[in-house]
């Protein structure tokens, strides 16, 4: 069968790699794909913009793709599983109106409120009936959030009233463009983030590995929220007991929802959760997709054949199939481009990448290009290494590895990805 991937980040690599590997698979597409994806075996590049809906489905068509799968959220939202559905063409992902739980974080936020599932307290407010005495009053530190896609850029933490106040004028006068029009603020949670992501049918869940990202831009989790600067698959944080509590709290009620509500969800499902001390999965928010980069270590450990699971979620056959994991750990660590997340340097020569290639692990693509036979940086987060081990400090080390043998212009990364799983495995092994 021919594949079609949609994007050309890493997530899209990851996903290109891994449907490629499959003896079903005669040919994979990405669309537009990057210089990682333009050199695996079976696969090519398609020179068409992730969210160019009307020309992705004239490609499927004229090429006969018989399955297509959707990487970034963007296509998600403008509704290319409507329009490719429409045109009889199997395509993975939600409809536009199930993907509005990631495209509108006012929507998303109300749909948590009345399917009572846990989440901090919020407001959502327009320049209109913007209310600083209310912030004033309430207890810091506090989140703005922009309500609309804003490539995981659009979340302030304000430790004080007035960084509340000037956070939500810069999203109202456009710092985020229409995405800032309405906001939502809400209470500051503490607890364990963890990404837990599973594949829906409409009706059946079917959990993936667990994994946890590293939202901030710098080691110690300082600076500023990036789309994630590195993830590690399983988290540790998701005991089985607290696996179960996310399944019966979250996911299924979601989808039980979804469907009640008449926006039955298919698709990759991805609930961001803040494990407090008590194990209650707060739902920070969900994505309509995979993750970027989870998806990189969460598949590297995948030994199922990807397409078989995609065709079951598209059939409501979830319940009939399972998932096989390696058993060893992974980690992924972003090397990003300087500048990033504000202003991403391009154009930069990345060196390195030969030498990886022959050392264990993967170093997938994300903003990358080649231009007259070079290797060069073309986006924010630029490549992610990654790599197994039985633990995830042995996963930890040989991902560095790789990452000690690749050089670029400004590249940034943090060397801490992993390390509330390290902290954890150290513990248990002092007596
Ligand atoms: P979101 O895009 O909503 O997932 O927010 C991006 C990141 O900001 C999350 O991954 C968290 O690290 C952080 N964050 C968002 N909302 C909260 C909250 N209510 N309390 C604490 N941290 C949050
Ligand atoms: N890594 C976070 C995301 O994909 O949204």
């Amino acid at each position: 069968m021919r594949v079609l991937i949609v994007g050309g980040g890493g997530r899209e690599h990851a996903l290109a790699w891994k449907v490629a590997q499959s003896s079903r698979v005669s040919e994979v597409h990405v669309a537009p794909g990057n210089a990682g994806t333009a050199t695996e075996p079976k696969v090519k590049n398609v020179a068409i913009a992730a969210d160019d809906v009307g020309s992705l489905l004239m490609h499927a068509q004229e090429n006969l793709i018989d399955l297509t799968i959707v990487g970034p959220e963007a296509p998600l939202v403008l509704g290319i599983v409507d329009q490719f559905t429409a045109a009889g063409l199997r395509c993975f992902g939600p409809t536009a109106k199930a993907a509005r739980l990631e495209g509108s974080k006012a929507y998303a936020k109300a749909f948590f409120a009345r399917h009572h599932l846990p989440t901090a307290a919020y407001r959502t407010f327009t320049q209109d009936n913007f209310d600083a005495q209310w912030v004033h009053n309430q207890r810091l530190p506090m989140v703005v959030k922009a309500d609309g896609l804003a490539a995981g850029k659009g979340v302030v933490i304000a430790d004080t009233h007035a960084q509340v106040i000037e956070a939500s004028l810069a999203m109202f006068t456009g710092q985020f463009g229409a995405a800032g029009k309405e906001i939502v603020i809400e209470e500051f949670l503490l607890g364990e983030e963890a990404s837990f992501i599973a594949m829906v049918d409409g009706t059946h869940v079917l959990p993936l590995a667990t994994s946890q990202d590293h939202k901030r831009l710098a080691t110690g989790d300082a600076g500023p929220n990036t789309g994630g600067m590195g993830a590690y698959s399983p988290a540790p944080v998701v005991t089985p007991l607290i696996h179960e509590r996310i399944m019966n709290e979250v996911m299924l009620p979601t989808v039980r929802a979804l469907a009640a509500e008449g926006t039955p969800y298919t698709g990759f499902l991805y609930a961001g959760v803040m494990i407090d001390a008590n194990g209650t999965p707060n739902v920070l928010e969900f994505n309509c997709r995979f993750g970027d980069p989870e998806t990189q270590p969460v598949l590297i450990r995948l030994q199922s054949d990807l397409t078989l699971l995609v065709e079951a979620a598209l059939e409501g056959r979830l319940d009939e199939v399972q998932a096989q994991w390696d058993s060893r750990s992974a980690v992924g660590v972003v090397l990003a481009a300087g500048g990033y997340p504000t202003s991403a340097q391009l154009g930069q020569r990345i060196h390195g990448l030969d030498a990886a290639a022959t050392q264990p692990g993967k170093v997938f693509h994300a903003g990358t290009v080649h231009r007259d036979g070079q290797t060069l940086t073309h986006g924010g987060r630029v490549l992610c290494a990654t790599a197994l081990g039985n633990t995830v400090s042995d996963a930890r080390l040989a991902a560095y590895a790789l990452v000690n043998l690749i050089a670029f212009e400004g590249m940034q990364f943090r060397t801490d990805i992993g390390h509330l799983a390290v902290a954890r495995e150290q513990r248990l092994s002092t007596p």
